[in-house]
């Protein structure tokens, strides 16, 4: 049977795709105070400036690629039985060739309906624009959680972490829980590892933890290759 891998992705693993992270930005997100626009009270306030704002973003993603981050970690598979749990919405990790990601935040190129959580539809690089409905009539939101929103494939993403023999957290400030919070639930034994430019203030006590303190593309290049040796 081969050995398990849980990886933990954040913002970071697709910042040399070009697609920015939110904290180094200085608490604006492209220009906007994050809680106006990923937030249940910012989408109370102005739907449309919600809606532009991840229109944006839906359309730089489709111009954005897979970066070498992305690519080793679907090496990784060749190897070891391999989920990642990402927060970010993008969908870089499927579209390098991941097989088993989770989105614990959700997903930009999927839309919503504001009064029936189960209806989700496919956007396909779509914009949603204020009028747009779900087959109930409702209004549709972006597919993401927002700030006070529950996480609901958290507790798919604690399912795979408890069994991981080797935990990887690549690109993230660990300054948003739960997701943060996901290597508590990774057993004492197993190798864990962090690949960030910036060591993360989260207070990590854990054993058998390493710090690589490299950007995504070099740092998971060379750790993989050193894990499937
Ligand atoms: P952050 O912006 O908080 O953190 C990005 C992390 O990536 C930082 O630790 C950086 O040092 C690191 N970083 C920057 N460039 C990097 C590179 N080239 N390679 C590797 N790491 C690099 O992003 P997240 O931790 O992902 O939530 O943020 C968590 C959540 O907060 C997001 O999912 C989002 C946000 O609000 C929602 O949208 C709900």
């Amino acid at each position: 049977m081969k050995k398990k891998i849980v990886v933990l992705t954040g913002a970071g693993v697709s910042a040399e795709s070009g697609l920015s992270t939110f904290r180094d930005s200085g608490g604006l997100w492209e220009g906007h105070n994050v809680m106006d626009v990923a937030s249940p009270e910012g989408w109370r306030k102005n739907k449309k400036l919600v809606l532009a704002f991840y229109n944006a973003r839906r359309r730089q993603l489709t111009n954005a690629r897979p970066n070498d981050a992305h690519f080793a970690l679907v090496k990784l598979e060749e190897k070891y039985d391999v989920t990642i749990a990402t927060q970010n919405v993008d969908d870089l990790h499927e579209r390098a060739g991941s097989s088993n990601v989770i989105h614990l935040h959700g997903d930009l190129n999927k839309a919503r309906s504001t009064s029936h959580p189960d209806l989700i539809y496919v956007l396909n690089g779509k914009d949603i624009n204020i009028g747009d409905k779900c087959e109930k009539g409702s209004q549709l939101r972006p597919h993401i959680v927002w700030f006070g929103e529950m996480v609901p494939m958290m507790e798919e993403a604690i399912k795979h972490s408890v069994d991981a023999d080797i935990f990887l957290i690549i690109g993230t400030s660990l300054a948003v829980y739960p997701a943060a919070g996901l290597i508590e639930f990774v057993p004492e034994y197993s190798e864990k590892y962090i690949i960030d430019p910036i060591k993360p203030e989260y207070n990590i006590h854990h054993s058998n933890l390493t710090f690589i303190q490299e950007k995504a593309t070099k740092g998971t290049t060379e750790l993989v290759e050193k894990l499937v040796k």
